[in-house]
């Protein structure tokens, strides 16, 4: 293992922020891991462990030891579980499972990060969460260096959130996780834009490939590619509010979007409410609300990560003040 010191952390996060780390290492093993975090030197040092980088802000250097968890493998364990190391990337595992002749996770095709990110905001897109295919992981207690296995109900999965973002932030590192896919070539297609491209494409009989090319398409038409334009996805959870509150906002605008939560509850889209505030497609120097999807905020280029965190506090302030609704940020801000 080779410690860097004073390490660009620009090809670590895909908002491209370049910000350094005090130190720096890559780990390819969990007893690797271990020798890290027993290492005397970095005992009392503060500690980041970085898979894909693809949900975090940088705003400052970081005074501390950087871990990047790069675990490989995929294993398949017959009868469809699949055990994936926390390493691999996502979309070239959505990729393999295809080639593979595997269904489940064709509609979170081109999610940018690693698995081993995947379950700790359970993600998700197009009708599909992680939590549907999710049957186990492996994690690392920190503090205690035993490795724990969680099963779907004990990772307290809900729409963008797990017990890893909540009772044990910050206590686990994920090594591996295992899901279960499936070779019926059953699709899932219930949200709208699916279906409207497969129509265009004239596929009325689609594989989990046609599905998964369908997601690419919409996916690459509304938000940015992180190798071209550093972004981090959604910045912002989509709220869920009081369906009383949502009925006031209808009176005024009756095109507001909805999704059903419970009979009291809806979610309304962040994006809509960033742009009916006026912030979307808004440019400040080399940073700024992109012009598709008002709920990305990107990086052009040389931006810093302090600015794009002030942009985010505004936007969540013009959001308060017009619609009484609080925008909760979904990526991790490192202040
Ligand atoms: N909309 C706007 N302005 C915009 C974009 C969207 O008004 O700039 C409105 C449209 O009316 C549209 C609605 O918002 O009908 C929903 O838009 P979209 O289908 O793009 O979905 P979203 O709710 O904005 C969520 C996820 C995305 C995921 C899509 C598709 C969250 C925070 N985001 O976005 O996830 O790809 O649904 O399932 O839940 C991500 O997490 O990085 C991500 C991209």
């Amino acid at each position: 293992m080779r410690i860097f010191q004073n390490h660009s952390l620009k090809a670590y996060n895909t908002f491209r922020i370049d910000c350094k780390a005090a130190f720096f290492v890559v780990v390819t093993s969990v007893s690797e891991l271990r020798k890290i975090l027993a290492e005397p030197d970095f005992l009392k040092l503060p500690k980041l462990f970085l898979g894909g980088g693809s949900n975090i802000l940088l705003c400052r250097d970081y005074e501390g030891l950087v871990i990047l968890i790069d675990l490989k493998g995929i294993s398949d364990l017959g009868n469809g579980l699949i055990k994936v190391q926390a390493g691999e990337n996502w979309h070239e595992f959505v990729l393999w499972s295809i080639h593979n002749g595997y269904n489940g996770v064709e509609n979170l095709s081109l999610i940018p990060g690693n698995i081993g990110a995947a379950p700790i905001q359970n993600i998700g897109a197009y009708g599909v969460e992680l939590k549907d295919v999710f049957i186990e992981l492996e994690a690392f207690q920190i503090d205690s260096g035993e490795v724990h296995l969680f099963d779907c109900k004990s990772c307290h999965f809900a729409y963008r959130e797990s017990v890893f973002k909540k009772a044990y932030k910050g206590k686990y590192i994920i090594l591996s996780v295992t899901l279960q896919l499936r070779k019926d070539g059953v699709v899932n297609t219930s949200y709208g834009p699916i279906a409207e491209v497969l129509n265009q494409m004239s596929i009325y009989n689609p594989s989990p490939k046609d599905v998964s090319e369908a997601v690419i398409s919409i996916r690459s038409s509304k938000l940015p590619d992180p190798k071209e334009i550093g972004n981090s996805g959604s910045f912002f959870k989509n709220p869920v509010i009081l369906k009383s509150h949502f009925e006031e906002i209808k009176k005024e605008y009756p095109d507001v979007p909805s999704y059903a939560v419970n009979d009291s509850e809806v979610k309304v889209p962040a994006a809509w409410l960033i742009e009916k505030v006026g912030w979307k497609a808004k440019r400040n120097g080399n940073y700024g609300v992109h012009d598709k999807q008002a709920l990305v905020l990107v990086n052009y280029g040389g931006a810093n990560g302090k600015d794009i965190y002030k942009l985010a506090q505004d936007i969540q302030s013009s959001v308060k003040d017009k619609f009484d609704i609080y925008l909760q940020m979904e990526v991790n801000v490192i202040e």
